[in-house]
């Protein structure tokens, strides 16, 4: 089976469990997977393959360049059969180098023109979980008697099998290109689908596009509903939305690149976890060079924080290489890095069940990685 694990980031790395809670489906998707969807659409006519390959393989990528090479990956993968190809394939993938506990998030799409509705995108998700057949994944179900899909309850009872497992819980993004109205229907989805692990609702898309009184409403919605919130926070510079995106103190933010002075002091009064991004950063030169991440200084003031791929196929990367990068980087060791990892567990927005196991797993691996715990 083709993953993306990076063989640089060494055995140790992978054999870790890790906790994942900033990555987007149609960003998480493999290359190969894309390549081969796109030839099928090149036969069929619909799109030019040698242009579609081209920016599929380019590397280096601004941020702005990023937003239309997701255009191009909507057009590839937006119907119901390959959102579940892509959902089952991206599970593997995670669970394949440690994932424990992954929070994929994606954005509900309609296309009247194949009956897609933001609902029957979600459910071709979920079947795309339930498709998952070398790794047992929890995603919070309730189960139905009969069900034939790869489910099991949450206490873990009827574990039986050596397989590995993974708990997957989703996130349902807002696209800021979204009005306020859309942006509604997204949160009353996630709410309908609170039984079948959707645990939380993120804002993204491109940031230079659409302003935070358009989303508030909706994600107050969210908010008072029991739903989590996370949002893409200063990824341009923007203050004053910074500002008020801290003001309404999401359950996390993600990437942070943009901030100020008063914006650090306020993100770490509120103690916001924040998750972070290396690669991704890099690669969109929202951040110059890995050696000047804010990571540092949240990682030396010991503020919340979390490590993610964000999009580990468009940016090439794996969880596990994010941790080598992070280590070698900013020098650190590798006791601190398991705790760096063991320590999202407290981010999740999973409920306390799941983090006991989390624990639990954690725990039980510290002896296989001779890392001794106190
Ligand atoms: P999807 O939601 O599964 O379609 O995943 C891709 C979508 O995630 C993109 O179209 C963007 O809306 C969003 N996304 C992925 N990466 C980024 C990022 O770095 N910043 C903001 N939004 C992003
Ligand atoms: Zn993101």
């Amino acid at each position: 089976m083709a993953t993306r694990s990076d063989s640089t980031a060494g055995n140790w790395w992978q054999m870790m469990p890790k906790v994942e809670l900033h990555a987007h489906l149609n960003g998480s998707i493999r290359d190969t997977t894309l390549l081969e969807l796109a030839r099928e659409l090149g036969e069929k006519g619909s799109i030019v393959f040698s242009d579609v390959e081209q920016v599929i393989m380019k590397n280096d990528r601004s941020l702005r360049e990023v937003f239309k090479l997701f255009d191009l990956i909507h057009l590839i993968t937006t119907d119901h059969k390959t959102v579940t190809r892509i959902t089952k394939e991206v599970i593997e993938d995670f669970a394949a180098e440690n994932v424990v506990y992954l929070e994929l998030r994606t954005t509900p799409k309609r296309n009247a023109s194949i009956g897609m509705s933001k609902e029957s995108y979600l459910q071709a998700v979920l079947e795309g979980l339930m498709a998952v057949k070398n790794v047992d994944v929890d995603f919070g179900q309730e189960v139905n008697e009969g069900s034939t899909g790869n489910s099991h309850p949450t206490n873990d009872v009827c574990c039986l099998s050596n397989k590995k497992k993974i708990y997957v819980r989703l996130l349902l993004s807002i696209d800021r290109r979204e009005s306020t109205e859309a942006a509604m229907e997204t949160v009353e989805l996630a709410l309908r689908l609170k039984r079948s692990g959707v645990v939380g609702i993120d804002l993204s898309g491109n940031p230079a596009i659409g302003e935070w009184k358009t989303f508030l409403p909706a994600l107050k919605f969210a908010k008072e509903e029991g739903l989590s919130v996370t949002l893409h926070c200063g990824e341009v510079p923007n203050s004053q939305e910074v500002h008020a995106m801290l003001d309404f103190i999401p359950g996390r933010i993600g990437h942070a690149c943009f901030l100020e002075e008063d914006h650090w002091r306020k993100l770490k009064s509120y103690k916001i976890p924040v998750e972070i991004c290396l690669t991704s950063n890099i690669r969109t030169e929202s951040i110059s060079s890995v050696d000047v991440h804010h990571f540092a200084d949240l990682y030396e003031s010991r503020h919340p924080i979390t490590l993610c791929t964000d999009d580990s196929g468009v940016f090439s990367t794996s969880l596990s290489n994010e941790f080598v990068l992070a280590a070698s980087t900013f020098g650190i060791g590798k006791k601190e890095m398991y705790e760096l990892a063991r320590d999202a567990i407290n981010f999740i927005f999973g409920g306390d069940g799941v983090k006991e196991k989390l624990e639990e797993i954690f725990a039980s691996a510290a002896v296989e990685l001779e890392i001794s715990i106190d």
